[in-house]
């Protein structure tokens, strides 16, 4: 049980869309998708120094957008592994989104520039393997963002349902792998 003022602020979020509490939904969803009621899961992978500071924004700003993200901050988009990815898509995740700052603010110099040259070889990989590219999104978002963020987290969201649930890759998952954390759970990985 939560002390009253913690209660308070979890009801206060839900009725913003913001974090716990069921989805929001988000643009046109797919027939398939919306009949069977399906909210994707995206994990979220983001710097510490932009990103992550602009969702919070986004979030004492009151922005509307969709709660189906999961935000796991990094020090930096350069510290971001693209197997990560690869083990959030078999943990359950039906999308994945990397962001951090935009290129010459990065806060260790050049990370951001290390990631834009991983993920443009990690993504023509995906492809190649048969990953919907639109199941993966990689942006820049600066502190100040938060609106930006907020269509970033929309868009992703609504490309994902359109898709559906990521069943196949999951299929190939070792059985022991298991899924990723319920929605509503509010897990977050800080990785040094
Ligand atoms: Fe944000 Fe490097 S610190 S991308």
């Amino acid at each position: 049980m939560l002390p009253d003022h913690r209660e308070e602020k979890r009801g206060e979020r839900r009725q913003h869309g913001l974090g716990d509490g069921p989805p929001v939904e988000v643009g046109a969803a797919p027939a398939g998708g919306e009949a069977a009621g399906f909210q994707p899961r995206i994990t979220a992978f983001v710097c510490n120094w932009c990103t992550y500071t602009g969702a919070d924004l986004a979030g004492t700003s009151r922005l509307h957008m969709a709660s189906n993200v999961r935000i796991i901050r990094l020090p930096c988009t350069g510290r971001i592994d693209p197997l990560f990815i690869i083990k959030a898509f078999e943990r359950g995740a039906d999308g994945v989104i990397v962001s951090g700052c935009h290129p010459a603010d990065c806060h260790y110099t050049l990370g951001n520039y290390h990631a834009r040259r991983r993920f443009a070889v990690f993504h023509d990989l995906m492809e190649f393997i048969g990953v919907d590219p639109r199941r993966m999104t990689f942006s820049w978002v600066s502190a100040s963002e938060g609106a930006k963020w907020r269509d970033v987290v929309n868009e992703a969201v609504t490309n994902v349902r359109a898709l559906g649930p990521f069943e196949a890759y999951r299929a190939l998952a070792p059985e022991d792998a298991g899924v990723a954390a319920p929605a509503g759970s509010s897990a977050e990985i800080e990785a040094s």
